[in-house]
């Protein structure tokens, strides 16, 4: 297949390329290296399959119509659509950027697929979207999705409804998947595993939001790969196709229990600094899988410490890399 894959030099988006490429697709992959972190470490992510002879790259902006267009001016059976903005802290300072990006980006590329024929997109949502699980019960695709608590749960809420509407409209085909808190190699720098082994690798305390007993159903990124992979082929082998789904590992780990494991991992001594909860961040994530399970077969492998373990041997291996 011939597949667009937004924000290929992403965290995840890198991962799938790999994983595609590997499959034998034809990949374009657009990203604008937005700022959010580091250009260098994008360029990084995207070293393995840059130059394969089945990937063509635009550095382009969601939020430019009109460049989108111009640059994409191929057929494309599918999209794969992961450039964001990311992240919840950083949404509630500038809630108009993610608008910007995470909605209005996305009508872009809905009004292009429109246009060009493309019929069939796999988009990349969030559990972000449950807001607040009180009693931490594992939530299904049919839980009521309307009090969003960021602005970045807000942009993804509102593109899945969004692309219902092309769906409805246009036949397009579509599912919505929801991640939960994927970790791995080449994991976002803002995000707490990352952040947690940065800081530790050096020598300093780490902040801990909260009394530790929030949870996160963290997903390692290779099952998360697997289950996007899973999904394009399903909107391949199907049509007339709008469905949600969750993309998680259905164990959620408390805050607590995850710093345990990453100082275990590591070898170091606790040192700890308490912080008070912040403000957008949901009390526990816990995804009910079976959704994913029955239609695609979908069946994350890695447990939390291997995972942990996988981070580490990467961290350490670009650490030494870049030394
Ligand atoms: N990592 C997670 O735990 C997680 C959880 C839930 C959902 N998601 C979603 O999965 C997707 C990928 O996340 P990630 O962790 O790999 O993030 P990432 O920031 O590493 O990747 C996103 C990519 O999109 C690009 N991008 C941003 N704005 C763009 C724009 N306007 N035009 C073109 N490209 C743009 C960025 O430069 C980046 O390379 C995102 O949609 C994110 O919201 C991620």
């Amino acid at each position: 297949m011939k597949i667009l894959v937004t924000g290929c030099a992403g965290f995840i988006g890198s991962h799938c390329c790999e994983k595609l490429l590997a499959e034998g697709h034809e990949l374009i992959g657009i990203d604008n290296f937005s700022r959010f972190y580091a250009k260098s470490t994008k360029l990084q992510n995207m070293q393995s399959f840059r130059h394969h002879e089945n990937f063509t790259f635009h550095e382009v902006d969601l939020r430019d119509k009109d460049a989108l267009h111009q640059c994409l001016n191929r057929e494309v059976d599918l999209v794969l659509h992961l450039a964001a903005k990311a992240g919840v802290r950083p949404s509630i300072e500038q809630p108009a950027d993610y608008i910007d990006v995470n909605v209005k980006g996305t009508q872009h590329l809905l009004d292009w697929m429109v246009q060009t024929g493309c019929k069939k997109l796999f988009f990349a949502s969030s559990s972000s979207v449950y807001g607040n699980n009180p009693d931490g019960a594992a939530l299904s695709e049919n839980a009521v999705v309307d009090q969003p608590i960021s602005p970045y749960a807000f942009s993804k809420r509102s593109a899945e409804l969004m692309n219902y509407t092309y769906h409805h409209l246009y036949q397009l085909d579509v599912i919505n998947a929801r991640f939960f808190t994927v970790y791995g190699p080449r994991q976002r720098p803002d995000l707490a595993i990352h952040k947690f082994v940065k800081l530790i690798d050096q020598g300093h305390a780490i902040e801990m939001y909260g009394d530790g007993a929030s949870a996160r159903d963290y997903t390692f990124v290779a099952d998360t790969v697997d289950g996007v992979y899973k999904a394009i082929n399903y909107l391949q082998e199907h049509s007339g196709v709008y469905e949600t789904l969750n993309l998680g590992n259905q164990t959620p780990v408390t805050l607590s229990e995850l710093i345990g494991m990453i100082y275990t991992t590591m070898q170091k001594e606790a040192n700890i600094i308490r912080k008070p909860m912040q403000a957008g961040d949901v009390n526990v994530t816990h995804a009910s899988i079976d959704k994913a399970k029955s239609l695609l077969g979908y069946n994350p492998q890695t447990s939390m410490s291997e995972g942990i373990r996988r981070f580490y041997d990467w961290f350490l291996t670009q650490k030494n890399d870049s030394n």
